[in-house]
């Protein structure tokens, strides 16, 4: 069997691109057969930046809420936050003693969210992939589906369970896991601009759908997503310094599951106009029953707090165990 875990911070504004490079995959391997699956509502790393304690409050119940109109059902998932979970923080401070400063000096993502003053970023943003190896670890994780931006996290995880092993005689004891990662449209990119990745602290909401779009608010960020001025292409080697071509193409062949080359057969020669109205409809049959179902789900605090809470308890059961092996192996 295998077993996943995966996380998604409670930063608000999930998007299209957490959905197609993420989420769906996550529900996909839940209603595999046999596959154990944990999905973590990661609340510890998104205080990594300073966070309005209400807004995370609610941040945590509508990242529960989007697993959930995504399709992840709770009775054959463990749902759950990081924060609920002690054993989460006690392994990432064992995992930080274990992990190089070299290794955490090469990680791209602390580059670019610690901006220029790096020296103004917390610790906790630069150690922020070893809280994450936690994560894995703790539950013997075999395979971590995740979009191409996590890629360098995952390949520190191993190398972090690897030297624990090593360093404490334990061969095999921590699992060291698989990236998942899709071949195709693992990165989907601003609306806005081609070259940048969709994300959810982009100041402009142009730049993404978000999961919580309404139809209107979706066709009216399609009818304004950049394009160029060519027609659409008839071979998928003319996509090259296209981006902005390539990123609506791959968006619509992700939603409607299809690789890319079929796509441009489908629209080969068209008027982006043309090709919009299409994605909207696409978009719009996707999104608008998960953003429906968010805003339901989000009336009924106590329902999402329940789910959480069982999560939690089910997660603490095999977290504890594993912690305490680790507690054992280091001489505690
Ligand atoms: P986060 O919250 O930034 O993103 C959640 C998931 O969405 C994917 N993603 C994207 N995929 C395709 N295109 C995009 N534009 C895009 N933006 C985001 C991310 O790759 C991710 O899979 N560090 C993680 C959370 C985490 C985690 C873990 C993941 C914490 N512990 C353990 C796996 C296992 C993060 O910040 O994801």
């Amino acid at each position: 069997i295998k077993k996943i875990f995966s996380g998604v911070q409670p930063t608000g504004n999930l998007h299209l691109g957490n959905y197609l490079g993420a989420i769906k995959n996550f529900v996909k391997l839940q209603n595999e057969k046999e596959n154990e699956c944990i999905f973590c509502v990661v609340d510890l790393h998104a205080i990594t930046v300073k966070q309005d304690p209400k807004e995370l409050k609610k941040n945590i119940r509508e990242t529960a809420a989007t697993f959930i109109a995504s399709g992840i059902d709770p009775n054959k998932s463990i749902i759950f936050n990081q924060s609920m979970v002690p054993a989460h923080s006690e392994a990432a401070w064992i995992l930080s003693c274990v992990s190089r400063i070299g290794w955490l000096n090469r990680m791209t993502q602390f580059k670019e969210k610690a901006g220029k003053d790096k020296e103004k970023a917390s610790i906790g943003l630069y150690s922020y992939p070893v809280l994450m190896a936690a994560d894995i670890l703790l539950y013997d994780a075999t395979h971590v589906p995740v979009g191409d931006d996590q890629k360098q996290h995952l390949e520190l995880c191993r190398d972090i369970a690897q030297k624990f092993n090593n360093d404490f005689n334990a061969t095999d004891f921590l699992k060291v896991p698989e990236p998942l990662i899709q071949k195709e449209f693992s990165r989907i990119m601003s609306l806005k601009d081609g070259l940048k990745k969709m994300s959810k602290s982009d100041p402009s909401d142009l730049s993404r759908i978000n999961l919580t779009d309404n139809s209107e608010e979706i066709l009216n960020k399609i009818k304004k997503a950049k394009t160029d001025p060519l027609p659409l292409p008839s071979d998928i080697k003319d996509l090259n310094e296209r981006p902005e071509a390539e990123n609506l193409l791959g968006i619509y062949s992700s939603l409607k599951n299809q690789n890319l080359e079929k796509s441009i057969i489908e629209f080969k020669g068209k008027n982006f106009s043309e090709f919009k109205e299409k994605l909207s409809e696409t978009l719009i049959e996707t999104i608008d029953p998960i953003s429906k179902e968010i805003k339901k789900l989000l009336n009924d605090e106590g329902y999402l707090d329940k789910i959480l809470l069982e999560g939690s308890n089910k997660a603490n059961k095999i977290a504890s165990k594993k912690i305490k092996e680790i507690k054992d192996l280091v001489g505690f």
